[in-house]
């Protein structure tokens, strides 16, 4: 099977949507970001890196230097870079640093340094690029990037989250060496949460014919669907930067997932004159289509063949996905017809140890520990996303609210934030989301913005126009937590949908004052928890505890877990959409209710390690049918005293067993979760959970001393490409192989063949200890250690040492595949 179709197939999808009252017919589709155009021209080799015909870009991250601190002169090619660090992008150089008391990115940014960076990037242009265009795009780079080439000034980019382009065609020296340079300034504190600090996702070239799809240039819309028919409207704009004028013909053919064609269109022949453009506009029709949603992600492939003079010089693909979806003032959210709640999770973007530098695997590990939770949605807070997060929601079924920004004109916190560029960058910047985000089908609204201070009606005027002017497809929404304020009201008359942020005691308010809007909880309540931290008695409000830890039996309002209320709050109004839950993961930064030394939130459903808290299983209970139950706490206490046992289960009823005696079993009811008081004994403590013809348990060991050390890797095979991943979980356990649930212990890692580690972490937010380091203290009896593959091929053995403890070792394979056209960066 040819290598591209190989990739759609594993990869990805698209979007569309009907949106209904206001006449939105949509639909979208973007195919999974850097398999959208060929370069027609045969195979070639830039610097010994082969440039895939069929990619639009080829990797550009390869073979940088990097300097922290600042430089002068150092855009010119002269400047000498040798001392310079040698890196591989992405790359994050604040998560490389101390955590330390007095950063200037305090507590909202994790205590982590920014300030100043700079990268070079020497290159052979071949000198038969001499007729070609060639182009530099930046994932995005945090923040306040300015690109020179070759001592040429490109341009700034305040925003880090923004994705952008330069043409570096008229610069370049063909058939000789060129020099990138970038300048980044984090001049901190620039952030309400952990930023990041330099170009953190992927770069690439883009090597085109004078004729082409111009940037981000395809824009797939089915506007409308049935059962048995889908419209496909393919608008594709192709510019022609020649000096001659082109007659340009367009061919457009859909492919199915297993790559079959399912219909092709041909276009007249369009005359575009020199510097000018020409969007062509093609209907085609998919019988019998497969629809996308969370349960089926189903895509296709639009393939847009430019052609000149008969010659292909062009190619242009995108993924898509058929879908329709409404929301109703009064009925909520539905998806192809099917009436459903948003299951959501608002999601920084920090990959724990990884810091903010992207990563194709620690993304998609991310978000498919989201999904095993049942959780069907994702809110990109506070900003665009990387690419690759909304490929993966696109490939495994998650519906994405893409949100701009977090400040307008206004900032929050006396932060060096984005209210200073806002006024002159906010239309560039909401219009590169929408336009690169367009094509996903997990896209389904925009976020105009989180909290906003002072807002101006005019703005968010302005923003939701900007919006619309790209994709009318899709509806436009904000997240506020002040729906009293008369301004917010208006502006969220303006808006089609109203994001509650917190104060559920306003959803019936609201509705009844404003019974057109249609709303859902953008942000509702975590239980803001420390992964195996119980504190008796279970039920309090959060406090200032000397420890810096929060209850594993989260934050409580009047005996019920705050978590547990904000689901019921949803759940028992259909007119509410769904709800977005703060956060799915601990993030870096932000660490209410504490500060230092606690530098990374409580917040999260899972811990930075990727590590579910007991939270996670009430979500599981709550947005999952397959039979589970979960117990807590672990069952290491002292004699006299007694225990609150919770379970989380979807079961109809379950039963508690204290070394096989019964305990009492309970009726499963609304309560969102079963308690019991048990005097503690040492011994097993278990939960049978009943759900029709089905038993499962779940319990909880007393742990004897620490003995040993035991890993536990998420796959044994991974890709020999020198990104891919291994995530081992790092178990101190006893002699029997019990969890030791208050084990402290330091591991030490070493790694022989090919692989390194690139992360350790331990989820414990109270921690200065690094994220890049080879050994790291257990918390609550775990830590993590993340080992990235080199490019050959072989085992990768990775050995866990830790005092007076049986060591523990285990080996993966990192194996060969085909390359892949995919974007993994
Ligand atoms: C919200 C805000 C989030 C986060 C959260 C913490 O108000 O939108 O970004 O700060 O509070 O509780």
């Amino acid at each position: 099977m040819n290598k591209l179709l190989k990739n759609f197939m594993v990869v990805g999808f698209a979007v569309i949507v009907l949106f209904n009252t206001r006449g939105f017919n949509a639909r979208a589709v973007q195919a999974p970001y850097g398999l959208e155009t060929t370069i027609v021209t045969s195979a070639i080799s830039l610097n010994g890196t082969d440039i895939y015909n069929g990619l639009r870009g080829q990797s550009f991250n390869e073979d940088w230097k990097f300097y922290e601190g600042d430089v002068s002169e150092g855009q010119n090619i002269a400047y000498d870079d040798s001392s310079w660090e040698d890196i591989t992008l992405p790359h994050d150089w604040s998560i490389f640093n101390t955590i330390h008391q007095d950063s200037p990115a305090n507590h909202h940014g994790g205590y982590m340094d920014g300030g100043v960076g700079w990268y070079r990037k020497a290159f052979t242009v071949p000198a038969d690029y001499k007729n070609k265009k060639v182009f530099i795009n930046f994932d995005g780079a945090y923040m306040n990037s300015q690109v020179w080439i070759n001592g040429n000034f490109l341009g700034v980019r305040p925003y880090g989250y923004s994705s952008f382009e330069y043409d570096l065609t008229p610069y370049l020296i063909y058939g000789g060496e060129n020099v990138i340079a970038v300048r980044i300034n984090n001049n901190q504190p620039t952030s309400r949460w952990y930023s990041g600090s330099g170009i953190y996702r992927n770069v690439w070239l883009t090597v085109l014919n004078q004729t082409h799809v111009d940037y981000c240039g395809m824009f797939v819309t089915t506007p409308s669907v049935s059962s048995s028919s889908a419209a496909v409207n393919v608008k594709t704009k192709v510019v022609n930067q020649s000096d001659a004028s082109k007659s340009v013909t367009l061919k457009t053919t859909i492919l199915d997932a297993n790559g079959n064609t399912v219909t092709t269109n041909t276009s007249s022949a369009v005359k575009i004159n020199a510097s000018d453009d020409n969007t062509f506009k093609q209907d085609l029709t998919i019988s019998n289509p497969q629809l996308w949603s969370p349960t089926s992600p189903y895509l296709y492939l639009a393939k847009t063949q430019v052609i000149v003079d008969g010659s292909i010089v062009d190619t242009y693909q995108s993924t898509f996905g058929i879908r329709y979806f409404t929301f109703d003032a009064n009925e909520g959210f539905s998806l192809n017809g099917v009436k459903m709640k948003l299951n959501g999770v608002c999601n920084h973007h920090d990959l724990g140890a990884l810091g903010a530098a992207v990563n194709y695997r620690a993304i998609e590990r991310q978000l498919q520990i989201l999904k095993a939770m049942g959780c069907n949605a994702l809110r990109t807070a506070h900003n665009p996303p990387d690419p690759q997060v909304l490929e993966v929601c696109d490939r495994l079924g998650i519906m994405v609210m893409d949100e701009a920004f977090d400040v307008w004109e206004t900032g929050k916190n006396n932060l060096n934030d984005y209210h200073l560029y806002f006024s002159e960058w906010a239309q560039a910047d909401i219009q590169a989301m929408v336009l690169r985000d367009r094509n996903h089908p997990s896209v389904i609204m925009w976020s105009i913005g989180n909290e906003i201070q002072r807002p101006l009606i005019a703005t968010a005027t302005n923003l939701r126009d900007w919006v619309k002017d790209i994709d009318i497809t899709r509806p436009v929404t904000w997240a506020c937590n002040s729906l009293n304020g008369s301004t917010n009201q208006a502006i969220s008359n303006l808006l089609d949908i109203v994001g509650h942020n917190y104060f559920p005691e306003r959803y019936d308010r609201m509705h009844s004052r404003y019974p057109t809007w249609k709303m859902l909880g953008s942000e509702t309540c975590s239980a803001v928890t420390s992964r195996g931290i119980y504190k008796i008695p279970a039920v309090e409000l959060i406090g200032r505890d000397s420890d810096f830890q929060c209850s594993s039996y989260g934050n409580s309002v009047n005996g019920i877990s705050i978590a547990e209320k904000s689901y019921r709050d949803i759940n028992s109004r259909s007119f509410m959409a769904g709800e977005f839950v703060w956060t799915g993961f601990d993030y870096i930064g932000e660490p209410y209710p504490y500060q230092w030394p606690a530098k990374s939130s409580y917040f999260g459903i899972i811990d930075t390690c990727g590590f579910p808290k007991d939270i996670y299983y009430f979500y599981q209970s709550r947005w999952t049918s397959e039979p589970m139950v979960h117990i807590l706490p672990h069952w290491n206490w002292s004699s006299g005293k007694t225990i609150e046992v919770w379970t989380y289960t979807n079961c109809d009823s379950v039963e508690l067993f204290l070394n096989g005696v019964s305990q009492g079993a309970k009726i499963v009811d609304d309560s969102p979760h079963l308690a019991w008081d048990v005097p503690w004994i040492p011994g097993i403590i278990q939960a049978k959970g009943i759900k029709g013809d089905t038993v499962v348990y779940d319990k909880m060991t007393t742990a004897g001393p620490a003995a040993k050390v035991q890993l536990k890797p998420d796959r044994t095979s991974i890709t020999a490409d020198g990104k891919d991943l291994v995530f081992i979980e790092t178990d101190i356990t006893d002699a029997n192989g019990v969890l030791v649930p208050n084990a402290t212990n330091t591991v030490t890692f070493s790694v022989s063949g090919q692989g390194t580690i690139v992360g350790v972490d331990n989820g414990n937010a109270p921690s200065a200890e690094p994220y890049k380091a080879n050994s790291r203290k257990a918390f609550s009896g775990k830590c993590l250690v993340i080992v990235q593959t080199t490019k050959t091929p072989g085992s990768i053995v990775v050995t866990a040492d830790s005092s007076r403890l049986s060591s523990a070792s285990v080996t993966v394979r990192s194996i060969v595949e085909e390359p892949d056209t995919m974007v993994k960066n």
